[in-house]
Parts: structure tokens; C-alpha cells; sequence
């Protein structure tokens, strides 16, 4: 399921892929035939440059400049005008002139490098990559990175990166990929991020504080991780849009409060649907028996209450089911004895009489002295974008199962 994913993924990237191989064979091989000569050529000798790659040069000097700590020594070669033979670097040919080569990717993963992101990254016009995962840049986005009009991978998970999310990514024509996971951005997330035709969003672990969900019919993305952050407010039913595409929903303590849509039933590829550690209240929606493909469900650490739905525990591919600490007070037939399904479940900390490890008695009798109305308290997207109802939204999140994307330093990058 997980590579299923993964390949229709890379299907889409796979034009950049081939460009991203050719330019790593080319840069290796130039690398390898420049190796002798530039050992004797005078810093000053007039490169075979051009002026793309003058650009470059300039823009890869201001960055060094402002790199305070590089203790694996990841840019020491970043000297003389050979850009292409800058350790990270990619050159390969333009895609208008292809006599002419170009900086077309820079990738620092795992450099442990602390410093800014320069303004002068405007200047590199021709990038497709950017990988700096797990590194300590810090600051925020300059605007310039709106230049960068064919920008297709932008991987900046596991550094310090702070401010609000950054704009420039909304300008970027041809982005696909975008991994801003484990940094410190904090505000709102703008609805067109998900109008744009892009395929995977990883969001997670920063301190956005909402993202208006009313546009969740724009997006085309087949993968998006929001796990970790402090959204508020509840899971509106235009969660529904995603159904085409959806297969791993992850909400996992983003303070999602309300009850859960029954459109979240209508999510007919999901294979993993997590929303634990949240303030969710009212019952199991019924239509999550229609998930025919899901795995795993996890609704532990919530305000969750009602009975647990056979139709759930009877779906042909469940395999895990965690329920804990809630306040459910039944188990519907066979989910009284899901070890007899093989399912792992976890059941602990409810109100169900004459199982182990439940609420103590009064506990239960508070919570279920206020029932919760479900009809009542809806989660609307209004059309201006904004959602009553609990306040504000949602955080999907769909990961390739096995991925760690809920661990800094794995970057799920295509390339
Ligand atoms: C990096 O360079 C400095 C100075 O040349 C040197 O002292 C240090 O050992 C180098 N570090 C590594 C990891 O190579
Ligand atoms: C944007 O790119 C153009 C070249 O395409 C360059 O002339 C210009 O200086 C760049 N702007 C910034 C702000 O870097
Ligand atoms: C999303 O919905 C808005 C408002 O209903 C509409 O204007 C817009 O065209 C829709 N976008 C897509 C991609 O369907
Ligand atoms: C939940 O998310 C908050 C940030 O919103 C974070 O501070 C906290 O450590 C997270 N809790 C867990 C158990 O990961
Ligand atoms: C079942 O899922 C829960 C929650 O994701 C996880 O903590 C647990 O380890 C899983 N159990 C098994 C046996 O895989
Ligand atoms: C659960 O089902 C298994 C096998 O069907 C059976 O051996 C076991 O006694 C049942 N447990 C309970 C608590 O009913
Ligand atoms: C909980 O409620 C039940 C039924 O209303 C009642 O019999 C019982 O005494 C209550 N227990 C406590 C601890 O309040």
C-alpha cells in the first residue's frame, strides 16, 4: 500500500527524476575530469562560465557568507567560480538551451550546517531541488525564493526556520513536493496551498495554529501530513474532497475538537486513519464500516463516547484498532472479542463493564451526564473560507505508512 503510494508519487516526479540523475552523472563526471586541471588553474582564470552560472556564483558566495557553523566541513570547496563542482551542487543542461548548463539542484541533507537563507537564493533561477533537511538553518524564508519559477522539490524539514508559512512557496508554478516538517513556523496555513497542483505537503510538527479548510476541494495531493501542530476547531465534512485521493489520514494531537463527520466514511482509499490525542467527542460514525481498505484505525486519547460499531470491527482489513481512553461504554458483538478476529486492539481506559483497566465509575458518570449532539454542533466551511461550528479546522495527513514522517530527520524527498 505504502509503495503503491509511493510509486504513483514518483510516477508524476519521474521526468525530474531522470533530469535529477542526469545532472548528478554529469556533475560526477565533470567533477572527475575537472579533478587535475583545477588543482593548478589561479582562482582568478576565467571560468567556462556563462552568466547563469556567474548568477549562481554569486548567490552561492552570499550564502556561505552567511553559514556560521559547518562542522563537517560540507561546504569548504565552495571556492572560485566552478560552481558545478561545489560539494551539494548540481549542475546539469538549461531546459530553454540545453549548450548551456546550469545550477539546477542543491542538496545539503544531514550537513548539520547552522546559518540564514540569503536573499540572494533569488538568484537561482534555475534550481529544481532543494534539500536541506536536518540542518540548523534559522531565520525566515526570504521572498526571493519566489524567483525560483522551476522549483519542484522544496525540502526544508528538521532545521529552526521560523516566521509565518512562507509565502514565496504559494508563487512557485511547478512545486510538487513540499516538506516543511520540524521547524518553527507558526501561524495560520493559507488555504491556497491547497489549491495548488501539488503532491505531497508535510507540515507536521511546526506551530501552525489553523488552516482554513474550506477549500479542501482544490487539492490534488495524495499526500499530507499536518500531525503536531496546534490547530484548533473541528474536521469539517469537505474532508470528503480528499476521497480520490486520501489514503493516510494522520491527525494526531493537532487539537481537533467536535465530533467526527460521518464524511470521513466517505474516504474510500484510506488504509490508515489516526486522529488520536485530540478533544473529539460524540460517537464512531457508522460509515467508517464502508472503509473497506482501512488497516489501521487509532481513536485513543480522546472524549470519544457511545458504543464501538460492529461494522468496524468486521472490516476485512483490519488489523489494529486502538481505542483507549475514551469514554465508550459498549462493544457491538464481535469487537467484544476482536482477538478472536486476530486484531490488535487496545481498549483500555473506557467505561465498558466487565472489562479490565476501565474508568473508574464516576469518571464515566460525568461524561456521560452531557451527552453530546452531534447534529447540533456541526463543522461548517463557510464560503468565505472561514468554519463555524467549533472555530476552525482540520489537519489531514497521509503518509506512506511505513515512513517515519513523524521522525525529523527521514527525508521523504522523491530524488
Ligand atoms: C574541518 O576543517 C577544520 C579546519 O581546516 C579542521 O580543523 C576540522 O578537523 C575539519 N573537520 C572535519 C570534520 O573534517
Ligand atoms: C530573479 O531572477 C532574475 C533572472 O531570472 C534575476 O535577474 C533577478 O535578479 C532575480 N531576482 C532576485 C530578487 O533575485
Ligand atoms: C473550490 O471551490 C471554490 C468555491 O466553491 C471554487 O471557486 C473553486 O473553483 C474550487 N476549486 C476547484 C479546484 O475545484
Ligand atoms: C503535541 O503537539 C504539541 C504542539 O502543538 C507539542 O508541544 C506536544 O509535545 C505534542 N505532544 C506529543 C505527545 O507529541
Ligand atoms: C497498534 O496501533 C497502535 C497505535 O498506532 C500502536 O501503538 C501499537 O503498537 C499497534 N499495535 C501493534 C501490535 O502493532
Ligand atoms: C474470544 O474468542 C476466542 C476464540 O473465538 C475464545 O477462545 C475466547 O474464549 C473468547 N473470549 C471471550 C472473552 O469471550
Ligand atoms: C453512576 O450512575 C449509576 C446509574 O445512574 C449509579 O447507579 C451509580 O451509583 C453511579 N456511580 C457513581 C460512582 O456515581
Amino acid at each position: 500500500m505504502a509503495s503503491s503510494l509511493l510509486c504513483s508519487i514518483t510516477a508524476r516526479a519521474l521526468i525530474l527524476l531522470l533530469l535529477y540523475l542526469a545532472s548528478m552523472s554529469t556533475n560526477l563526471a565533470a567533477k572527475h575530469n575537472h579533478h587535475g586541471y583545477r588543482r593548478h588553474r589561479s582562482r582568478n582564470r576565467s571560468p567556462t562560465s556563462n552568466q547563469r552560472l556567474h548568477q549562481a556564483y554569486v548567490a552561492l558566495q552570499a550564502w556561505k557568507r552567511v553559514i556560521y557553523s559547518d562542522p563537517s566541513n560540507f561546504t569548504s570547496n565552495w571556492v572560485g567560480p566552478d560552481v558545478c563542482s561545489y560539494r551539494g551542487v548540481y549542475c546539469t543542461a538549461s531546459l530553454d538551451d540545453p549548450k548551456i548548463r546550469v545550477v539546477a539542484g542543491v542538496d545539503l541533507n544531514s550537513a548539520d550546517i547552522a546559518g540564514f537563507l540569503p536573499i540572494e537564493l533569488g538568484l537561482l533561477t534555475d534550481l529544481a531541488l532543494i534539500h536541506l533537511n536536518s540542518n540548523r538553518f534559522c531565520g525566515i524564508i526570504p521572498q526571493t525564493l519566489a524567483n525560483l519559477s522551476l522549483l519542484y522539490e522544496l525540502d526544508l524539514s528538521n532545521n529552526r526556520f521560523v516566521g509565518p508559512f512562507p509565502s514565496p512557496v504559494l508563487c512557485l508554478p511547478v512545486l510538487k513536493f513540499l516538506d516543511l516538517r520540524y521547524n518553527e513556523f507558526e501561524g495560520p496555513v493559507p488555504p491556497q496551498l491547497f489549491q495548488k497542483e501539488i503532491d505531497a505537503i508535510f507540515i507536521n510538527n511546526n506551530r501552525f495554529s489553523s488552516a482554513v479548510p474550506a477549500i479542501l476541494n482544490g487539492t490534488s495531493a495524495s499526500v499530507i501530513v499536518i500531525a503536531n501542530n496546534k490547530f484548533e476547531g473541528c474536521l469539517p465534512p469537505s474532508i470528503a474532497n480528499f476521497a480520490d485521493t486520501l489514503e493516510e489520514l494522520l491527525l494526531i494531537n493537532t487539537s481537533l475538537t467536535g465530533c467526527l463527520p460521518p464524511e470521513v466514511g466517505y474516504l474510500y482509499k484510506l488504509t490508515v486513519l489516526d486522529v488520536s490525542q485530540n478533544k473529539i467527542v460524540g460517537p464512531i460514525p457508522y460509515s467508517l464500516s464502508g472503509l473497506a481498505h482501512l488497516e489501521q484505525l487509532n481513536l485513543a486519547h480522546n472524549l470519544m463516547t457511545g458504543s464501538v460499531p460492529e461494522g468496524v470491527c468486521i472490516l476485512p482489513s483490519l488489523a489494529n484498532f486502538t481505542f483507549s481512553y475514551n469514554f465508550f461504554c459498549e462493544e457491538e458483538g464481535i469487537c467484544m472479542n476482536l482477538t478472536s478476529k486476530g486484531i490488535k486492539y487496545d481498549d483500555r481506559r473506557n467505561c465498558l463493564p466487565e472489562k479490565p483497566f476501565q474508568r473508574s465509575q464516576k469518571e464515566c458518570n460525568d461524561t456521560l451526564e452531557h451527552p453530546v449532539d452531534c447534529f447540533e454542533q456541526h463543522c461548517v466551511a463557510s464560503a468565505a473560507g472561514g468554519v463555524s461550528g467549533s472555530s476552525t479546522l482540520f489537519a489531514p495527513a497521509l503518509v506512506p505508512a511505513a515512513t517515519p514522517l513523524l521522525s525529523p530527520s527521514m527525508a521523504p524527498s522523491f530524488t
